[in-house]
């Protein structure tokens, strides 16, 4: 049995037989398959990451940012709702808003001065009536018929989230109760920005998908994790998959250490070390929570994610930039409630993650790695039978590549991938 979708696609696409557990590596590098995501998952029935409420705090503020390929603004207008639009000129096209943020009363189109209300509805067109008597629009020009192509969005925890179409479910049951409960725990009490950066990384954004899922690489990767015992495989810890498989909680309780012998049987590289942190300060963390867990990764598909490491929190989202190519944004945040003393923890255990991190700066070239070890052979595909083939939640090892699978079963579901049996 196997796997395979012909329309849209010139050259029809195998899916290999055992399904999630093996992944085609021409997902990675065909500039086909990259167009139909942009239609069938970036302007589909999915929720996207927009921004975050506190980037819009004050009336009349203004975030640029992307859903896939299409640029978008986020408004929060002069009584305090919040709009999302495609960032299009009505009449030609244009960009309209060319800063990351900003704080106005309208928005203009800088081309031909159309201005804008925060609601995208068009307001003014220069020079409607022509110059003195002469030109202008046409008399049954409506200005009323044309406006900034609005999104549907919704808010929850903080996080903005948008979407193309009206068969979106609604958000809450896009993400299901056990993602919801999880986002709240993090992100369910009031936010501050303590930093924001960005990095481009030379993969296909699917490959971040993948590597934000996997906790099988976590601590064979990345030294610093295994060697500072921030995170390992022998600490308790677990994957939980939401309902429908999309989206991940991976999670860690570093109390729990029993140190295994796996380790140093296998030889690993990121279990050969013998350090000591100069600064030791950087780890001190305190108990944030009530259940034990001082380490999280959540995905919410496709392409936002929110950390917890230690006293660390940020919301990373990654915006595709071409087929090979990809743009990740990491927001560091803390508590409005933080004292001085949390805030400056939490700053300094940024260091952890984002592109230069102590942890994550490995992330940054291995999946370019991989997409430089694929990209040549489209025909082949990649192995993911860690802790099985199936894609359901493991409680007890995150030993186990059952997010990624997960996540292979959302994009099949979602892009129309269907199995020969079924068609
Ligand atoms: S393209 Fe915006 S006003 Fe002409
Ligand atoms: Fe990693």
């Amino acid at each position: 049995m196997s796997i395979s979708v012909s329309e849209p696609l010139t050259e029809p696409l195998t899916w290999p037989a055992e399904g999630v557990a093996r992944v085609p590596y021409r997902v990675f590098s065909d500039p086909d398959i990259y167009a139909l995501e942009q239609e069938r998952i970036f302007r589909g029935p999915v929720w996207h990451f927009l921004c975050l409420e506190i980037d819009i705090p004050k009336h009349g503020d203004v975030r640029t940012t992307w859903l896939g390929d299409t640029p978008i603004i986020v408004t929060r207008d002069h009584d305090g709702k919040i709009h999302a639009m495609i960032n299009r000129c009505a009449h030609k096209g244009a960009l309209v808003c060319l800063k990351k943020s900003a704080n106005v009363e309208s928005l203009r189109c800088v081309y031909h001065a159309w201005n804008y209300g925060l609601d995208g509805k068009l307001k003014n067109v220069a020079f409607r009536k022509g110059i003195q008597g002469k030109g202008g629009m046409p008399d049954d020009f409506d200005i009323s018929k044309h406006r900034l192509e609005p999104l549907r969005l919704e808010i929850f925890s903080g996080l903005i989230f948008g979407t193309f179409s009206s068969e979106t479910e609604p958000l809450r049951s896009f993400l299901g109760d056990r993602m919801t409960q999880f986002l709240s725990r993090n992100l369910g009490r009031p936010l501050k920005t303590l930093g924001v950066h960005s990095q481009i990384i030379h993969n296909n954004w699917k490959l971040y998908a993948e590597n934000v899922r996997d906790s099988y690489h976590a601590t064979l990767l990345h030294t610093f994790y295994t060697t500072f015992k921030v995170n390992r495989l022998d600490m308790d810890g677990g994957i939980i998959l939401s309902d429908k498989k999309w989206h991940h909680i991976s999670y860690t309780k570093r109390a729990t250490l029993k140190p295994a012998q796996e380790y140093n049987e296998a030889k690993v590289h990121s279990a050969q070390y013998e350090s000591k942190l100069a600064g030791p300060a950087l780890l001190a963390a305190w108990d944030e929570f009530d259940d034990g867990i001082t380490h999280s990764i959540q995905s919410v598909f496709p392409t936002l994610v929110v950390q917890f490491t230690l006293n660390s929190l940020a919301v990373r989202f990654f915006v595709p930039r071409g087929v090979d190519k990809t743009e990740l944004f990491w927001v560091f945040l803390g508590y409005e409630r933080d004292d001085a003393e949390q805030t400056r923890m939490r700053i300094m255990q940024g260091n952890l993650t984002g592109a230069a991190g102590l942890v994550s700066l490995e992330d940054g070239c291995i999946n370019e790695f991989v997409q430089r070890g694929t990209r040549t052979s489209p025909q082949r595909a990649a192995f993911v039978e860690m802790g099985g083939r199936e894609a359901v939640s493991n409680e007890s090892s995150r030993a186990t590549e059952a997010a990624v699978r997960g996540f292979w079963h959302g994009y099949r579901n979602i892009m129309g991938f269907e199995t020969e049996s079924t068609r």
